[in-house]
């Protein structure tokens, strides 16, 4: 059944000009886009998004990453997309990440590590709902099947 995730490219991967690089590999691993912008995270909004992180070590570090510039929110869309999505990105630590994911290629540390793919369906509409509104998600099907 298809299902969707939430994903950032965040601030690192954005600044380098590698949003087109990353979006092309989401789509040539079968995800299409049901929603995409670009924002910038206030720290409010890190707070937010990252509230089960606040008071961990690495939180502060976090927040100022990822309010350094603009990044870009996708819901993206797949058979088991959570899972999926997750796999392509490569684990959280770059340096860890297994070849040709996309941490491995884009990220430069744990903290800039380039993406975000959310770790549960759950996460994922909590997430998403952070930076969508229900009209801005592209319900119809518009013929996205790959050929
Ligand atoms: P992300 O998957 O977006 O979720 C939390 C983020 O915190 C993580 O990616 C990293 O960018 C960042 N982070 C920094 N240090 C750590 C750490 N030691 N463990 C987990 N996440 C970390």
């Amino acid at each position: 059944m298809k299902t969707r995730s939430f994903t950032i490219v965040k601030p690192n991967a954005v600044a380098a000009g590698n949003t087109g690089r990353i979006l092309d590999i989401l789509a040539a691993a079968g995800f299409t886009l049901r929603a995409l912008k670009m924002v910038c995270f206030s720290r409010n909004d890190a707070y937010r998004f990252y509230s089960d992180h606040i008071g961990k070590p690495f939180f502060g570090e976090l927040v100022e990453f990822m309010t350094s510039g603009p990044s870009v929110v996708a819901i993206v869309e797949r058979e088991d997309a959570v899972a999926e999505l997750r796999k392509l990105v490569g684990a959280t630590d770059p340096a860890k990440a297994a070849e040709g994911t996309i941490r491995k290629l884009f990220g430069e540390s744990l903290t800039r590590n380039a993406i975000h793919a959310s770790d549960s369906q759950e996460h994922a509409v909590r997430e998403w709902s952070q930076w969508f509104w229900p009209g801005e998600i592209m319900e119809a099907d518009y013929g996205f099947t790959r050929k």
